[in-house]
């Protein structure tokens, strides 16, 4: 029978998550099918309870549910736990297991992006939900060290206390940490500025930005934002969020089939839906 995938969300509508794992589906000759399903404001867990009645194989959880949903799930995995967010969940035998693919994807995009960083320092800009799922999964690199920045300086703080690694760590606010951007191997945009409506904003002045350094934003569309653009033009090394989308929909497809996907493949598809747009 046709195995169920799918991606709960809302909005839901632009999710380029069905035309990626339904290409690979078609690819590996697997019979299954990944469909994007709207799930109304107070009906999370009727949904989820719908899902696992209809024997679900599968699915993404995008905003505004990552959180949300953990309560709902059997079992949780040790780094989603800390991040405090489920992307992905496994049907196994009526239970359902979450992870979060978003962290270790991103880091995948990163080490194919960035080659041979040693002992990065790194700086984060922004404190929600993406950052968290980068921060913790960055920290267990053991980098040299991982500030966050952030406009409610308070979350920054809070994301920090939670650190377990010992790796050196401090909050700043976004002024302080445009001072002392040159220090940085590593500056990594995770806020929406960027997106449409604010795509000539950047989120921190880069002004005394390293030559050596490299930029890394979670936004794909635009291809470049502004926080890039200033850093190319300074000589920087960029790098978007395409890979990052990439890589979590791969791990998420590895865990539910066991197949690690062509990722160039999957970048071609996401390109084709975007309109050619270069990532
Ligand atoms: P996500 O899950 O995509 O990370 P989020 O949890 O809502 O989304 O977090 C959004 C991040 O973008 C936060 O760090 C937010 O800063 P605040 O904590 O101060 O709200 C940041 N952000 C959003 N709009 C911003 C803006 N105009 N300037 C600076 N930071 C902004």
């Amino acid at each position: 029978m046709k195995k169920l995938f799918g991606v709960i969300g809302n909005p839901i509508g632009h999710s380029l998550s069905p035309h990626m794992h339904n290409d690979l589906f078609s690819l590996y000759g697997i019979d299954a099918h990944y469909h994007p399903f709207l799930v109304e404001k107070g009906r999370l867990a009727e949904a989820v309870t719908g899902l696992k009645a209809i024997g679900a194989a599968g699915f993404n959880v995008t905003i505004p549910y990552k959180t949300e949903i953990m309560p709902l799930l059997d079992w949780i995995d040790p780094l989603a736990k800390e991040i405090g967010a489920v992307n992905t969940v496994v049907n196994r035998d009526g239970k359902l297991a979450g992870y979060n693919t978003d962290g270790p994807g991103f880091l995948k995009s990163l080490e194919e992006g960035f080659p041979a960083l040693v002992d990065p320092a790194i700086l984060v800009i922004g404190a929600g939900g993406a950052a968290r799922a980068i921060y913790f999964t960055l920290e267990k690199t053991r980098p040299a060290a991982i500030d966050i920045c952030n406009r409610s300086l308070a979350k920054a703080q809070s994301l920090v206390g939670e650190s377990q690694t010992g790796v050196p760590s401090s909050a700043l606010s976004i002024e302080e940490a445009a001072e002392k951007i040159n220090e940085y191997t590593i500056i990594i945009q995770t806020t929406s500025v960027g997106m449409h409506p604010q795509t000539d904003v950047s989120p921190i002045g880069l002004d005394g930005l390293n030559k050596q350094a490299h930029a890394a934003d979670i936004i794909y569309n635009p291809s470049e934002t502004e926080f890039l653009k200033q850093a190319r033009l300074r000589g920087v090394k960029t790098l978007n969020g395409l890979g990052m989308f990439v890589h979590q929909g791969a791990l998420a497809f590895e865990l539910w089939t066991g197949i690690k996907p062509d990722t160039d493949r999957m970048r071609k598809t996401v390109l084709k839906q975007l309109g050619g747009a270069k990532c």
